[in-house]
């Protein structure tokens, strides 16, 4: 069974974005769900030695902290044997496993892996029965449309065969893997996908606002929203679809929260082994729309620590 979750509103996975960090102000802020980033099944097999002789904890390989909880592990990979192990290997730390069938980068792809496995339907249902059968915990699915325009409706046949076996919820990014973030998310889909499923359905793709997440829940008729980067640099999001859910309004956040909420982010990460790269990355994200964003930004780009981007934050608030 899936557990409840506190809210509509997800974080999407995002690989060196939603670090633990990150997910914990999304979750603090009030999101229902957060995921990690995708992790190989071939990476966490390899640490299967280490972890068993308990030098080591899954912690040293995924981190998270249990304030994040519901928390879902995202996998990709496709070979069953691999994926059968990694599967139970993370199972006791993770409330839900979900499965990437939705990676349009091309090193992903190429190991059939990610988006590319929409195409393979006898491989899919395979992954789907190993994943389920492996563990005990609620597994779910994220998905592209399909992988080209010429296919773009794969994800119908996907989900009946995810249904069949036993996943228990599914989101739709509604663009093709060809597509990679051009154009816009159609909709239509997700709502197609409502329409023709029995699983709980979450709607993704260019949410950035209260309104559009809104929107989404409206027009689609979907379960519950996930949202990847309207909320990078900006967890205020979750607080506030869910006042605008509940109320019809929500507040507004000054420059001054947001560079309070960048030093929060900075405080949480010295927990965990964050590259130094990915926390300039998130100090890029929290500038943006700020006045005096863009010269922040081009100071941010050449800092070479956790100091000097503390001192050009600083210098934000005079
Ligand atoms: C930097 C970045 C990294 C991502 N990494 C992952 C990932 O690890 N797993 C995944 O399923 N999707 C990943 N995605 C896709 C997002 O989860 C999401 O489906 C996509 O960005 C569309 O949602 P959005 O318009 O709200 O950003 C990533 C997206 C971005 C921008």
């Amino acid at each position: 069974m899936l557990p409840k979750f506190s809210s509509k509103a997800f974080l999407a996975p995002m690989a060196g974005v939603s670090d633990p960090a990150l997910r914990l102000q999304c979750k603090r802020a009030g999101a229902g769900l957060v995921v990690t980033e995708f992790t190989s099944i071939h990476s966490i097999v390899a640490k299967q030695a280490q972890l068993q002789e308990k030098m080591k904890t899954i912690q040293e390989f995924i981190e998270y902290s249990d304030e994040e909880r519901p928390l879902s592990v995202q996998l990709f990979g496709s070979d069953l044997v691999a994926l059968e192990k990694a599967a139970k290997i993370v199972e006791p730390f993770f409330d839900i496993i979900d499965y990437n069938m939705g990676c349009p980068a091309p090193h992903i792809t190429q190991q059939m892996a990610g988006g590319a496995l929409l195409q393979e339907i006898n491989l899919t249902q395979q992954i789907f029965s190993t994943l389920v059968n492996a563990v005990k915990k609620p597994v779910t699915l994220k998905i592209r449309s399909g992988v080209t325009d010429a296919n773009r409706l794969l994800f119908r046949d996907i989900a009946e065969i995810a249904e069949d076996e036993g996943i228990k919820m599914i989101t739709l990014h509604p663009r093709t893997v060809s597509q990679g973030y051009s154009g816009t998310a159609d909709r239509t889909l997700i709502k197609e996908l409502k329409e023709i499923s029995n699983l709980p359905i979450v709607g993704n793709g260019d949410i950035t606002t209260p309104e559009d997440a809104k929107t989404m829940l409206d027009d689609t008729g979907c379960d519950y929203v996930m949202i990847g980067r309207g909320a990078m640099g900006n967890p205020f999001l979750f607080e506030q679809i869910n006042d605008y859910l509940k109320t019809g309004s929500y507040p507004e956040y000054s420059f001054r929260d947001k560079i309070d909420s960048f030093f929060e982010y900075l405080h949480l990460t010295r927990q965990y082994k964050i590259k130094f790269a990915n926390i300039k990355g998130q100090a890029m994200r929290f500038t943006r729309g700020m006045r005096g964003g863009s010269k922040m930004r081009s100071e941010i780009s050449v800092s070479k620590d956790i100091g000097e981007l503390e001192r050009i934050m600083n210098d934000a608030y005079k």
